[in-house]
């Protein structure tokens, strides 16, 4: 790993992004096979350890002052999964691997806003690992993912034998939408992470999951956050909607993160569009799970239409492939939405 910091040329995204924005339609391309795990987020997801039972207790109308700025989002709360992986954990009794995390999360920990995010060079496992779950998830984009995704995706010019830089997904992000990518040494505080997205940064982990077991990570990791999230987060319609969230979460209090942590997770991570009749996925968590590509299709889970103001089942990470999705009818009707449900946040 070296801490050496290299710009990289920048990709233009006019063409695309332009298209978009002139409401053109789909794209199409890949096909095939292959692997199962699920992606899941084991212990903390976006909500933490926080029980539904010590949260009702803890909801008073707390005093909170917001951050001025991304400076003030601290990167720093990290939640599980630092230097202790849990037993079931793929690189659990794997010594090297728990070593280069450390690394790479310390890496993380010292970036400073406004700093190009550092280089790493990945190892050959790591690479291997990239190149693997890209392979494997990109079979299904074409049939599966949603006409947004499949618009930015070949901005980023994935490739199987080298695992992408965060500051050259970050540059792109930002010609295309204004978004950033801030580095983050593991799965952040809900509150922080949520905060974030109202800057336009996305908090984005770095080390890469076990070699052992490519296609499942209990965890974030950055195979997960560059083809699930970094594509999404070129479209400005998607982007919209992500910052509302981010907005919402500024002044709201622990009971109210904990309800836009739910809209986050049925959205951002699991969310699902529907598009000319069809069911296509936008979150993160389908897009970079060839299970729950596979999933989101099948007769198995429940699909509902999405509305901020409902309340939220408990978000479900432990069983499984999902077993409810949220279906969105527009990026623009669920913006408009949580819109509105972040003007009754800052109303109350
Ligand atoms: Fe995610």
């Amino acid at each position: 790993m070296k801490g050496a910091v290299k710009h990289n040329s920048r990709p233009s995204c006019s063409r695309p992004a332009d298209q978009h924005s002139a409401s053109q339609a789909p794209r199409a391309q890949q096909h095939q096979l292959l692997s199962r795990k699920k992606f899941s987020f084991e212990k903390s997801v976006v909500p933490g350890a926080i029980s539904t039972a010590s949260l009702s207790e803890r909801v008073q109308q707390v005093s909170v002052t917001p951050p001025a700025s991304l400076r003030e989002v601290d990167s720093g709360k990290i939640l599980g999964f630092g230097a202790d992986l849990a037993e079931d954990h793929p690189g659990f009794r794997d010594g090297a691997y728990k070593r280069r995390r450390m690394d790479i999360a310390t890496l993380a920990r010292s970036h400073e806003v406004g700093e190009p995010i550092p280089e790493l060079d990945y190892l050959p496992e790591e690479i291997a690992t990239w190149g693997t779950v890209l392979r494997e998830t990109s079979q299904l984009y074409p049939t599966h993912a949603c006409q947004e995704f499949l618009h930015t995706f070949p901005l980023f010019d994935f490739r199987e034998d080298r695992v992408p830089q965060l500051e050259a997904m970050s540059s792109i992000l930002r010609q295309c939408t204004g978004w950033q990518i801030r580095p983050v040494a593991g799965l952040l505080h809900p509150r922080d992470f949520l905060n974030g997205l109202a800057f336009k940064t996305f908090h984005s982990t770095q080390y890469v999951r076990h070699h052992s077991r490519p296609m499942y990570t209990p965890e974030p990791d950055v195979c997960h956050e560059l083809l699930g999230h970094v594509p999404m987060l070129a479209d400005p319609r998607y982007c919209e909607m992500v910052h509302k969230i981010g907005l919402a979460s500024l002044h709201a209090d622990n009971k109210q993160i904990w309800h836009l942590t739910k809209i986050y997770w049925y959205t951002v991570e699991f969310g699902l569009i529907r598009e000319h009749g069809e069911i296509r996925a936008f979150g993160a968590g389908v897009l970079s799970s060839y299970g729950e590509l596979e999933n989101m299709r099948s007769e198995k889970p429940q699909i509902l239409g999405f509305d901020p103001f409902a309340v939220l089942p408990k978000m479900d990470y432990k069983s499984g492939y999902q077993k409810l999705y949220y279906i969105l009818d527009s990026f623009d009707d669920a913006a408009t939405k949580l819109g509105a449900y972040c003007d009754k946040l800052q109303q109350a």
